[in-house]
């Protein structure tokens, strides 16, 4: 069995989407839980490109400590000084440092000649090698590059001291037998490459991201760069879930991961919730019906065997909805050991506020979940960092009404009142809200139910635009219209 790497990009290359944006305390917790998962490398940020990602890059390395951490930079000198300076505290870091090598890039976007990037190649390598023993590289657009161009850079980087050569599809535009036979000429021609991982790097442009991936693995890169729930640049990047349940599924390829499967689900869920982006309900091994049978054929087939419709058994990637933990006689203790099993460590400042919202919402809804508990804490989060927030509501809507909203929101220390009609009690609410707030578009709008049962918690995730920038809203409540509202003031409040 050879060891695949599994290099988690969630802080970098998904957090750098709009509205993807997370704090660092929200990052230090998707880092502890990657780190529980068993990810090898945690690429934490682009330290350069912001405080920001400095700081949490910084805070990442102090208390993470399995994975290598690993920090972006671009080909520059003083990125990767930022990069180092950020990593000073890693137990084993890792700065990855690239440039664009496809004719595309280097014509249009660096004005430069193939025979300047790979002398720039090699420069930012000996470079980063100057500050870390474990240096990778990456070509970006890799995937649009001429193989003998790209085998010349990936054997000067080498040479310069690459411990990894990452080969990214950065468009998404392979076709997986391209991609793979690509890799297959690299680990065939690059005198070099026994000194190196390969990894890979694959956009989901055309969809093809996890089959894209799985074609280079087979073809020798030992190091696959992949995203919670997929997320990432556009359509995004391979889904950590995908690779990893393709490979364990698999008992023909003969490749193992250091991944624990049963955490699969519980992670997809703290990156949904933290980044404030759903999970599409038919998402492959995450999706709420991934493990749903809803045809009476597929229902009477699972229960005779499950093996006939299901290649995977729930429970092996941490499927377990039955489990009900907490209810309004559970003290502060139960709820803190609960919240650490779903990844999260509250101080005790934070926990107290915690406590208080999950007795309001054990009152209303008997049995509390540990997906109502991750929904807590992502409400929290959000509400936590709102300017505009809601202080009364009030809706009358029915059979024979106008619907008509009346709200009341703070703003800093100032209140405001407005009342609108609308078509619903959603539109109405909004259309109030905008009337004393900012004038915004309604993109999207999505409401989920958690589990099951009309007491249920409804999660909802908005996305709105402002001068041509789009901003993501999420709220969880049991009543969808305060939901709907606090998820739309969310948003409001991202607006600079
Ligand atoms: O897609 C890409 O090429 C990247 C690189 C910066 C690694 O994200
Ligand atoms: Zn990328």
């Amino acid at each position: 069995m050879e060891k695949i790497h599994i290099f988690d990009t969630t802080l970098r290359d998904a957090e750098q989407v709009p509205g993807c944006q997370l704090n660092t305390i929200e990052k230090i917790e998707i880092a502890r839980q990657l780190e529980k998962l068993g990810a090898d490398v945690i690429e934490a940020g682009f330290p350069a490109s912001s405080p920001g990602d400095f700081a949490s890059v910084v805070e990442i390395s102090k208390v993470v400590t399995r994975p290598v951490i690993c920090a972006l930079t671009r080909a520059v000198k003083r990125d990767i000084e930022v990069a180092a300076e950020a990593l000073a505290r890693a137990k084993r870091a890792r700065i990855h440092t690239g440039i664009g090598t496809s004719p595309h890039h280097i014509r249009e976007k660096l004005h430069s000649t193939p025979g300047e990037i790979v002398q720039r190649a090699v420069e930012a390598v000996k470079y980063a090698r100057t500050f870390v023993d474990d240096v990778e590289f990456y070509a970006e657009d890799a995937g649009r590059t001429d193989d003998e161009f790209l085998a010349r850079v990936v054997e000067a980087v080498i040479a310069a001291g690459a411990t990894v050569v990452n080969i990214p599809d950065t468009t998404g535009y392979c076709l997986p037998d391209e991609y793979g036979a690509k890799i297959a000429y690299l680990a065939n021609n690059v005198p070099n490459i026994d000194k190196a991982i390969i990894s890979t790097h694959c956009h989901d442009d055309l969809g093809m991201a996890t089959a894209n991936s799985l074609a280079a693995v087979r073809n020798g890169a030992r190091q696959v760069e992949v995203t919670i729930n997929g997320l990432g640049e556009r359509a995004g990047n391979t889904a950590l879930e995908e690779i990893v349940m393709a490979i364990a599924c698999h008992p023909e390829l003969p490749f193992e991961v250091g991944v624990n499967t049963r955490e699969l689900l519980q992670t997809s869920r703290l990156v949904s919730t933290l980044m404030r982006v759903p999970v599409q309900p038919n998402k492959a091994i995450v999706g709420r019906n991934a493990f749903a049978h809803s045809s009476g054929i597929h229902q009477d087939g699972v229960l005779k065997s499950r093996e006939t419709y299901e290649i995977i058994d729930p429970e092996r990637v941490g499927v377990d909805e039955s489990s009900i933990i907490l209810t309004a006689r559970s003290g502060r203790a139960a709820l803190k050991h609960h919240l650490g099993r779903v990844g999260y460590l509250p101080g005790e400042k934070e926990l107290d506020i915690l406590y208080g919202k999950f007795l309001e919402l054990a009152d209303k809804k008997r049995e509390i979940t540990s997906r109502d508990l991750e929904v807590l804490v992502g409400n929290e989060a959000s509400r936590r960092d709102r300017r505009v927030h809601l202080e009364a509501l009030q809706v009358t809507c029915g059979a024979s009404t106008i619907p008509t909203a009346t709200v009341r929101v703070r703003v800093g220390e100032e209140s405001f009142t407005a009342t609108a009609h609308g078509n619903g009690p959603i539109d109405a609410s909004f259309r109030a809200i905008k009337s004393v707030t900012r004038e915004v578009l309604l993109e999207e709008y999505l409401v989920q139910a958690i589990t099951r049962g009309s007491d249920d918690l409804g999660k909802v995730h908005v996305q709105i635009s402002h001068e041509g920038r789009v901003y993501h809203g999420f709220a969880a409540n049991v009543d969808t219209v305060t939901a709907s509202v606090e998820s739309f003031l969310d948003a409001i409040s991202k607006i600079d």
